[in-house]
Order: structure tokens, then C-alpha cells, then sequence
């Protein structure tokens, strides 16, 4: 079995993961909702990203930014100028392409060609085109009143330096970090969530000392590269890939994306570029206000260095490293293999016999023990072989089931989703034992 986007999209479109947008209008392209288990999903990814960036380090602070900045800070920061894609236009179809992708694109005459590859095909010399979402701030609609949509949350962390510094009792090297929608408006969007219009970032900006910036820029690729991996990714389907010279942004000395290997190839997850002092210095310029670090004996501007990465690509990434369709006992299941920190649900409780009342007794009351300290669902409904497989299609890697067993002796059985072995252990330490299991290192199964 091989894994593809459209066998994850449907599991994610059938389990409440991932709905199209505007779905009853039609859909809007390559726009999302996330349902439940999305939501749980997507929050467990940002809460483990924030647990290793902020609460396990000593050196980062968080923040939360505005999504729509005074223009000047894309002027400053060199977006308005440069933040483009080159795009054509086809005289004869009308169609508009991507200037730098025309082989990944379809001629809209002949659909098995690609644009300027037929005697009518006319295209356009390329033109720069600017992803910016413009918005207008207040009620007149003129040049004076144009905002844009974030393209990337790492401006705000740059324009609260001064702020931060002043404030939290951090000194470089130290990093902020911060999650929160960004728009661009792509091109060609695609691949279900892996390009999206509206999408969410995980930054974080790591300031340094000018002369130890490459040092910090290798330190960041290897952790980085380890988190993905700790939290499930295989080591075979992740890779660092340096940029060359010519496709480096224009505010990086150096990049290296994480790229993972997804079912259309291997594409980025996560870029971590050395920004140098290019942004502090830019926004000094442009505010006046000096962005620099003041020491005892010391001043200067600090030099950059930018992991970054997106939400949505990560969940990507996850399930489809997740996926899995196998035959159990001469069925088909499939099964979401995830990490269980970040699996939605971590443990589902199942009355053996949904009428008994003495098993359901028993049932919600350790139901209503573990929701406490984790997200756990009760089912009671049908057999209990179609729970299991309800739960495996989530992701759920622990099922406990309350039997006549646990009427008689007082013990349970736990299953283990990606064995499906079936222990007996006592319901009375079900809560610490799953807590105990939930800090354990997990790696997927070979
Ligand atoms: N501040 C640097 C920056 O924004 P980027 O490589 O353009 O760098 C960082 O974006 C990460 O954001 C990417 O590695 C990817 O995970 C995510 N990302 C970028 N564009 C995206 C899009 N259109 N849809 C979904 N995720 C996107």
C-alpha cells in the first residue's frame, strides 16, 4: 500500500480532520476548514512546538503579533518590493502561469502540453506579482488607507525587539517565538493543505551575536530536524537541503530547508534561514528607532536566525507519515499511526456491552477520570470491533475496554493501537500508567 494526498484528504474529509471551505457554495480554492479532530490535531502540533521552543528552554520568550502592521513595516522589511512570483499571461487562452513552474503547469488549449510549448500558444513577458493580500483600514478607500495581510509572522517579532528586550529579562543569544495566521496570495496553491492561501506559522527569530550566527544557524537545522523527528516523522523521510546561492530570499545569507519526503516528492516542511542583521537594521533605518542590544561593555545589532515552518504543512507531514492501510484478522483497517502527544484523542473507553449497566458504571466513571488529564472519548455504541476501528482511523493509540472481567477482578484491557496487543492491567492505575506512557519517547513501529 502507498500512501497519497487524496487517500489522506478523503480519511481527513470522512474522520472531521480537514473540510473544504465554503463547501454548500461550491468550495473555495485550495481554502480549508478543520473540524474537530483537526482542531485537536493542529493544537497538540503547536503545543508541542511551543513546548520545546518556550517551556523547555531558558533563552525564548513568547509573543503574539498583530496580523495587520503599519504598511511601512513591509516597506522597511523589504516585502513590497521583492515579497513576488514572476508570472505570464497567455494572449491566446487568457490563462496566467507562474513564470518560474510553466512545467508544472497546463497549456489551456491543449491541457497535455505545458504553456508555450504549442505554435498558439502568445505568452507575455514576465511580470512581477506581489503575494500581499491588500486590505484598506477605515472608511475611504484610497492609497493612503492600503494594509496588507501578514505574509509572514517573523516582521512582528522584528518590530517588538525593543519592546521585548525592555521588558523580559533576556539577553542574545535569545530567541521569541510566535504562532499565527499568515496569507500570501499564491500563485498555484495545491496539494490539499500543503499551499495554502491562509495558513499558520510557527516562528521564532534567535538573536545572536553577530560573529556566532553560523554557529546558531547549524545548532537550529540539527534541532529542528530532531523535533520533527521525535515527534514521529521516520528518519528516512526527512532530509536538510541548503538553498543555492540563486534562490535564496532576500534577507538570507544562507537557508537549509527540512524537507520531507511527501507522497508527490520530497518538498519543504521548514526553512531555517540565517537573516543576518538585514531586518533590525532595515527597521532602523526606516523607524529611527535604534534596534540594537545594549550591554554593560557592549552594543551592536544582533544577527538573525529564523526557523520557520507552518502548521498546516507539519499536520501534512504527519498523517501522511501516519497512514497506514493493513489486514487484520482478514479486514482491512486503516490506521493513523501518530505520535501519541499528538494524536487528537489519547485514549477511548469502551463498555464491553453497552447495555450492562454495571460495565457502563464503570466506564464513565474511569471516562470521567482520564478526560481530566487528557482527551479521551466514551463509545458505547455499536460492536466493538467497529469502535476500535473508528478510533484507529483517529488515531487513538489507546484503547480501554471494560469487561466482565473488570466486574470480577478489577482490571481492564488496555489495547495498543499499533500492536493491537491486548494487556490486562488494573483500572485503578489507568490514569498514571497512560500519563506515564504519554512522556515515554515513541517512535514509529518498522
Ligand atoms: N519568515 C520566513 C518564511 O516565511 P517561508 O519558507 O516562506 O519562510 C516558512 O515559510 C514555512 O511556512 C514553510 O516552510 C512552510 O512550512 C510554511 N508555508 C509557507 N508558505 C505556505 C503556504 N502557502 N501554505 C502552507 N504553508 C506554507
Amino acid at each position: 500500500m502507498s500512501v497519497t494526498v487524496e487517500k489522506v484528504a478523503a480519511l481527513c474529509r470522512r474522520r472531521a480532520f480537514v473540510f473544504p471551505s465554503s463547501d454548500i457554495y461550491g468550495g473555495l480554492g485550495s481554502a480549508y476548514d478543520y473540524g474537530h479532530y483537526g482542531v485537536l490535531l493542529r493544537s497538540n502540533i503547536k503545543g508541542e512546538w511551543q513546548r520545546s521552543m518556550i517551556q523547555e528552554r531558558d533563552d525564548m520568550v513568547g509573543l503574539d503579533s498583530s496580523i495587520i502592521l503599519n504598511p511601512k513595516v513591509w516597506e522597511a522589511s523589504g516585502h513590497l518590493a521583492t515579497f513576488t512570483d514572476p508570472l505570464v499571461d497567455c494572449r491566446t487562452c487568457k490563462l496566467r502561469f507562474r513564470a518560474d513552474d510553466l512545467e508544472h503547469a497546463q497549456c489551456g488549449r491543449k491541457p497535455s502540453k505545458h504553456p508555450g510549448e504549442t505554435p498558439d500558444c502568445d505568452l507575455t513577458e514576465p511580470r512581477a506579482f506581489n503575494l500581499m493580500f491588500e486590505t484598506y483600514i477605515g472608511p475611504v478607500r484610497d492609497s493612503a488607507s492600503v494594509a496588507y495581510l501578514r505574509p509572514e509572522t517573523a516582521q512582528g517579532i522584528f518590530i517588538n525587539f525593543k519592546n521585548v528586550t525592555s521588558s523580559m529579562r533576556v539577553k542574545p543569544p535569545f530567541g521569541i517565538a510566535q504562532i499565527g495566521k499568515t496569507f500570501r496570495n499564491e500563485i498555484t496553491p495545491g496539494n490539499f493543505i500543503f499551499r495554502l492561501r491562509e495558513f499558520e506559522q510557527m516562528e521564532m527569530e534567535f538573536f545572536v551575536p553577530p560573529a556566532d550566527g553560523p554557529k546558531w544557524h547549524e545548532y537550529w537545522i540539527e534541532e529542528r530536524r530532531r523535533w520533527h523527528i521525535s515527534l514521529g516523522l521516520r528518519e528516512s523521510n526527512v532530509r536538510l537541503r541548503p538553498h543555492d546561492p540563486d534562490e535564496l530570499s532576500h534577507y538570507s545569507a544562507a537557508t537549509s530547508d527540512i524537507e520531507y519526503l511527501f507522497p508527490i516528492g520530497w518538498l519543504e516542511l521548514e526553512g531555517i534561514a540565517y537573516r543576518t542583521d538585514f531586518d533590525l537594521v532595515h527597521h532602523t533605518e526606516a523607524s529611527g528607532q535604534k534596534l540594537e542590544w545594549i550591554g554593560h561593555e557592549e552594543r551592536y545589532v544582533p544577527h538573525v536566525v529564523e526557523p520557520a515552518g507552518g502548521v498546516d504543512r507539519f499536520m501534512l507531514a504527519f498523517l501522511c507519515d501516519a497512514y497506514f492501510e493493513e489486514e487484520v484478522a482478514g479486514r482491512e483497517r486503516t490506521v493513523l499511526r501518530l505520535h501519541p502527544r499528538l494524536a487528537p484523542v489519547k485514549a477511548a473507553v469502551l463498555p464491553l456491552v453497552g447495555k450492562s449497566s454495571e460495565m457502563v458504571e464503570k466506564a464513565r466513571g474511569l471516562y470521567e477520570e482520564l478526560r481530566q488529564v487528557m482527551s479521551t472519548e466514551y463509545d458505547a455504541d455499536a460492536a466493538i470491533g467497529k469502535r476500535y476501528r473508528r478510533q484507529d482511523e483517529i488515531g487513538t493509540p489507546w484503547g480501554l475496554t471494560i469487561d466482565d472481567q473488570t466486574l470480577d477482578d478489577g482490571t481492564i484491557t488496555l489495547r495498543d493501537r499499533d500492536t493491537l496487543e491486548q494487556e490486562r492491567i488494573p483500572l485503578e492505575g489507568a490514569k498514571q500508567l497512560l500519563l506515564d506512557r504519554l512522556e515515554q519517547p515513541w517512535s514509529p513501529p518498522a
